[in-house]
């Protein structure tokens, strides 16, 4: 298994370019199945996630080529329309290529997602919004089975605001006979970068980005380009990797309006950041105050930046609640950072940090990819030597994560399995 190893203390310094969002590419990725022209995707991560979705629908029989950042897709002929388990208990976000494979071949066979290390995570909505749209849903040994001759648009209202829920219903309904309204929907910004790409290729797609989106079908998508948004939640974590170690950190290439949440909050526990259209300056600077948060769908908090402001505030001055709305189960990284030294209370859903700390490096253990930013965060603020176990969980979702922080100056390396531990000071 591979490993981590941080040697903590140095303000980071300089400029990271922030790469394409994973959680645009995968659905974009998996929507290419809607239809047979050639897609060439740009500004797509080299995550695992990303090999994951390319292997899946390589499996339904579409042509993958992956080159660096471009992703070259056509999905002409689908021989396969069989999600395997294999797959999706590795990507719970495989999930999103059950819409396109109903809408468009009239079936769909796909594992259904277990549990995760960040609680129960149902798909109901996905299959309701379905079935509402007039297929035959199942369960079977484990697959959802979804059949419809062709789905027809209907009224969906979602009970909560889901980000796959709603992008499979959106592709789903692109297809669909008739006009589809998802109420409820989900707003986040990698919604309305699938809208974006879907409309280019033909779909009729009103509202992306607000809570009523409506789809009026077409019966055929043709190929089309589509460059990825940046990854806010990428951006974010180096944003805190320059405030954990008071540094003065460039984010290059990033979209701070998709950021607002955050960088509001930053700015409340005192962090100096000048924003312009396309970059981030920060100057983590003075100490920094302790500040209570709360994780909300977009445009509130994003829960994917929870771990890594847990991280943050055990070095601020006083006391934080952190409130996790979105996710059960979501404070695994809580007792790997009171092994470092944090002062963090659990009761229910909040986190109570009080700050602030002074870390000192040690062996941790990873154990989502969230998660895992946020003990690499951590890891850079303490001192001594802090080694990060089975940060595999940071490959799913993080491009060169290692590399680009030693660009920003942070002693960190990847030791491979079979390799020698590191020293622990
Ligand atoms: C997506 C993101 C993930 C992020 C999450 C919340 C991708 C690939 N993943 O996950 O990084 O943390 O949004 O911003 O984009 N729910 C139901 N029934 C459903 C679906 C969801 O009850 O059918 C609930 C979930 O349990 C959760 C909430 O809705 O409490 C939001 O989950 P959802 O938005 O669906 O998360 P994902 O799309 O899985």
């Amino acid at each position: 298994m591979d490993r981590t190893v941080i040697t903590g203390g140095t303000p980071l310094r300089g400029e990271v370019q922030i790469g394409g969002a994973k959680n645009a590419a995968l659905p974009i990725l998996a929507s290419t199945i809607l239809g047979g022209g050639e897609c060439v995707i740009t500004n797509v991560p080299r995550v695992v996630d990303v090999v994951t979705m390319g292997k899946l629908l390589g499996i339904l029989g579409a042509k993958v080529h992956y080159e660096g950042n471009r992703a070259v897709i056509n999905a002409a002929v689908i021989t396969s329309t069989q999600a395997p388990y294999d797959l999706v208990k590795t990507m719970r976000a495989s999930v999103l290529v059950l819409g396109p494979l109903l809408a468009r071949w009239g079936e769909a066979t796909v594992s259904m997602p277990g549990g995760c290390a960040i609680g129960s995570r149902p798909v109901n909505l996905h299959l309701a919004g379905l079935a509402k749209m007039g297929a035959d849903v199942s369960m079977e040994h484990g697959y959802i089975r979804a059949k419809a001759k062709r789905l027809i648009g209907a009224q969906i209202y979602c009970d909560t605001p889901t980000v796959t829920g709603t992008e499979n219903l959106m592709m789903a309904a692109s297809l669909a006979q008739g006009t589809t309204v998802i109420e409820n929907a989900a707003k986040e910004p990698e919604i309305v970068d699938l809208a974006n790409f879907l409309m280019k290729r033909g779909a009729r797609i009103d509202g992306a980005g607000s809570d009523v989106i409506t789809i009026e079908g077409v019966r055929e998508l043709h190929g089309s380009d589509h460059d990825v948004i940046p990854d806010r939640i990428e951006a974010g974590t180096y944003l805190v990797a320059g405030a954990i170690t008071r540094g003065t950190v460039t984010l290059n290439r990033c979209r701070p309006n998709h950021m607002d949440a955050l960088l509001m909050k930053l700015r409340e526990a005192g962090v100096g950041m000048q924003v312009d259209k396309e970059q981030i300056h920060l100057n983590a600077g003075s100490p920094l105050k302790g500040i209570d948060i709360r994780t909300l769908p977009y445009p509130g908090f994003p829960t994917d930046m929870q771990a890594q402001m847990v991280a943050l505030m055990t070095s601020a001055e006083g006391t934080s609640v952190i409130t996790e709305t979105v996710f059960e189960s979501r404070f695994m990284h809580v007792e790997e950072l009171r092994r470092m030294g944090a002062d963090i209370k659990v009761e229910g859903n909040r986190a109570v940090v009080t700050g602030p700390s002074r870390l000192a490096g040690a062996p941790v253990m990873a154990s989502d990819l969230r998660a895992s930013a946020g003990l690499v965060l951590a890891g850079l603020a303490a001192e001594g030597t802090t080694e990060i176990l089975r940060v595999y969980h940071l490959d799913r979702g993080y491009e060169r994560m290692e590399e680009k922080l030693r660009g920003l100056g942070a002693t960190i390396t990847r030791h491979k399995e079979g390799t020698a531990p590191a020293e622990i000071h």
